[in-house]
């Protein structure tokens, strides 16, 4: 099926005062694609979201969305949905108050009861559909955002045109059965043909929802394309190796070409201290074949930081992960 680009954008330059938000960014965004804004605080993942919900307009660069080029006034365009900055609630007023009045407010042919009910149990929200929303927490106001950026679907379903749907952190504060919810309904709306932009620090929910990400680094792309090419720009890992002997991996380690003991441990110290190694995929496998066939064994061998992680360190130059996820997470 030809998919037209619902997203594209060349030299795209936002600046506020002396500060350069983006700086030359392009992006490339299919129909029916999930695609993960990534990138350090301040890189620019709001601005450019902004720019695409039509709250800005870019100093320089041009933007197409959904085929219409966009103009120098500040409008959302037709077919275009989402938040950024977290999605604006009325705290006084029930989640389906809040619902019904957005719909009201944006004049769709919506506020009808069947399709409030319909997002509410989307994004997982029915049981509290009648609550104030000023006792919901981070994560329920996440979901009601998504519910009222999902109550535009039936007049754009009317129109039959591609859609956009644009996330700020669509997965921050979320609980497991949150993260569920809405990964289920992303997932859902992509497979109708709807793309969607979102941004996240976690590259694991990156990884899990997104076909394609762009990493942004002050304002410039530092990377853009399939999630499975990021992995391999990770280059050399450093992988950590538990082993019933670690003096001898420790000097195994040293001897297998290609390979380097990171430092700042002493294998010598604990029976079960791990070592940490640097080096190419292959020379890891030498360096199993020679603990095999001197008798030690091995316990545990994965990466210290995972693949994506690692390049996301690498191409953005931070010393810190966007989020450490721990070690279930990644899988
Ligand atoms: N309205 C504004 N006025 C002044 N500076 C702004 C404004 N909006 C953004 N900036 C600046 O532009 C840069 C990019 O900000 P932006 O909010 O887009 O980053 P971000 O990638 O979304 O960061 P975070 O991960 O913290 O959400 C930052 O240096 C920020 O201080
Ligand atoms: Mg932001």
């Amino acid at each position: 099926m030809h998919r037209s680009p619902a997203v594209r954008g060349r030299g795209i330059t936002k600046s506020f005062g002396d500060v350069v938000a983006l700086d030359g960014v392009d992006l490339d965004v299919a129909s029916g694609q999930v695609h993960g804004l990534v990138g350090p605080n301040g890189a620019g993942k709001t601005t450019l979201l902004g720019l695409l919900l039509g709250l800005a307009v870019a100093d320089s660069g041009r933007l197409e969305i959904l085929d219409t080029p966009v103009g120098r006034t500040l409008a959302v365009p037709d077919g275009v949905a989402g938040f950024v900055d977290g999605p604006g609630l009325y705290p006084s007023l029930t989640a389906r108050q809040n619902l019904s009045a957005l719909a009201s407010l944006r004049r769709y042919d919506a506020g009808r009861t069947a399709d409030v009910d319909d997002v509410l149990e989307q994004v997982g929200l029915t049981d509290v559909a009648d609550d104030r929303v000023r006792g919901f927490s981070l994560g329920m106001r996440q979901r009601l955002g998504l519910a009222a950026a999902l109550l535009t679907k039936p007049r754009l379903l009317v129109l039959d045109e591609p859609r956009l749907l644009v996330l700020d952190e669509p997965a921050n504060g979320l609980d497991p059965a949150g993260k569920h919810h809405v990964h289920r309904v992303i997932t859902g709306l992509a497979a109708d043909g709807t793309a969607v932009v979102l941004s996240s620090h976690r590259m694991d929910d990156l990884a899990a929802l997104c076909s394609e990400v762009t990493i942004l680094a002050t304002g410039r792309v530092v990377f853009s394309g399939p999630v499975s090419k990021l992995a391999a720009e990770s280059g050399e890992l450093d992988y950590r190796l538990l082993t019933s002997d670690p003096a001898a991996a420790h000097r195994l380690a040293s001897e297998t070409p290609g390979l380097r003991v990171v430092p700042g441990r002493d294998p010598g110290q604990r029976p079960d201290a791990d070592v940490v190694v640097r080096g190419p995929v292959p020379a890891l496998d030498e360096l199993v074949v020679r603990l095999v066939r001197d008798g030690v064994a091995l316990r545990e061998l994965g990466p210290v930081v995972a693949p994506l992680e690692a390049a996301f360190l690498a191409l953005t130059g931070t010393g810190t992960v966007p989020a450490q996820a721990d070690q279930e997470d990644q899988r």
